[in-house]
């Protein structure tokens, strides 16, 4: 069940590689890494769900991976490059649990927000069709609707229309549906799948929930707390079908839940 990342090089063909990264945040001159020792590799086009404890470091290793955060020591490549890099391509786009959408701009307004604020367009692929995106994400005929005349699932799913607008080649998705009650998760998360297939993006996916995480992902990256580091990177892949999907009840997504769950517990103790 468990993947061991390979010690040489990054594997080909990475989205995200890691090798011995360390990761927090500098109070002046000492800095105590939130998370250390993290060896990693999504492939292109996969699916990592996260879990750990909370504080344990997963939207900071978010931030690093979005170029918004510098690691203290270790490596890290995504898309075969520097973070930098592929912030700069504008690869990576963004999503969190409280989405802000303008509230004086309707949804289509909000889902083109990134147009104006984006700055030159050059060696951009064309940005999706604001319509195509609203057909994507179930929200035809909600284009002209205030976000106050939203569902908390609707309001998401326009931050996730609006994220997805440039194209990105990594999608970063911070406890997107944390917020949410059980059955509009459970929607968005076969929506999700849906999405990731037809786009070909590279998801990574922090959730505290542990069936979304063995549901959407197709490895899950579990971490531990004090010292933060990786628990397990387990691979559900053999467990999905072509499609990556799975049926949540069945007896081995049920048993792989149990063993997030021990393996959360376990990476939570002081
Ligand atoms: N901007 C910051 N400056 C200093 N410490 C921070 C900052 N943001 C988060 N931290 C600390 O880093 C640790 C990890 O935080 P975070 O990545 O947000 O955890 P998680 O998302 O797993 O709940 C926590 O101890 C938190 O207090
Ligand atoms: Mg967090």
């Amino acid at each position: 069940m468990t993947v061991a990342p390979d010690s040489g090089n990054a594997i080909s063909g990475s989205a995200i590689s890691a090798r011995g990264l360390a990761i927090g945040y500098s109070h002046g001159a000492g800095a105590l890494p939130v998370l250390d020792g993290v060896d990693l590799d999504v492939p292109a086009g996969g699916f990592l769900t996260i879990l750990g404890p909370s504080g344990c470091g997963k939207s900071t290793l978010l931030r690093v991976v979005a170029d918004l955060l510098a690691p203290l020591a270790g490596a890290i490549t995504v898309l075969g490059g520097p973070p930098a890099q592929a912030r700069a391509r504008r690869d990576i786009g963004f999503v969190f649990q409280d989405s802000t959408l303008l509230p004086w701009r309707d949804v289509r307004g909000n889902i083109e927000l990134p147009l104006l604020v984006g700055g030159g367009r050059r060696n951009r692929p064309e940005p999706m069709a604001t319509d195509e995106l609203l057909a994507l994400l179930g929200l035809a005929g909600l284009a002209e609707r205030m976000p106050d005349q939203l569902s908390g699932g609707q309001r998401q799913r326009v931050a996730i229309a609006r994220a997805l607008l440039s194209r990105p080649r990594i999608l970063l998705m911070d406890e997107p549906f944390g917020a949410l009650d059980e059955i509009t998760r459970d929607r968005l998360n076969d929506e999700m799948l849906a999405l990731w297939r037809r786009t070909g993006t590279t998801i990574l996916f922090v959730t505290h929930s542990i069936a979304e995480a063995a549901y959407l992902g197709q490895q899950v990256l579990v971490l531990a707390a004090h010292p933060g580091r990786v628990q397990e990177i387990v691979d559900l892949r053999p467990l999905k079908d072509s499609d990556g999907r799975c049926d949540r009840d069945a007896p081995e997504i049920v048993a792989v839940a149990a063993h997030l769950r021990r393996l959360l517990a376990a990476g939570s103790a002081r």
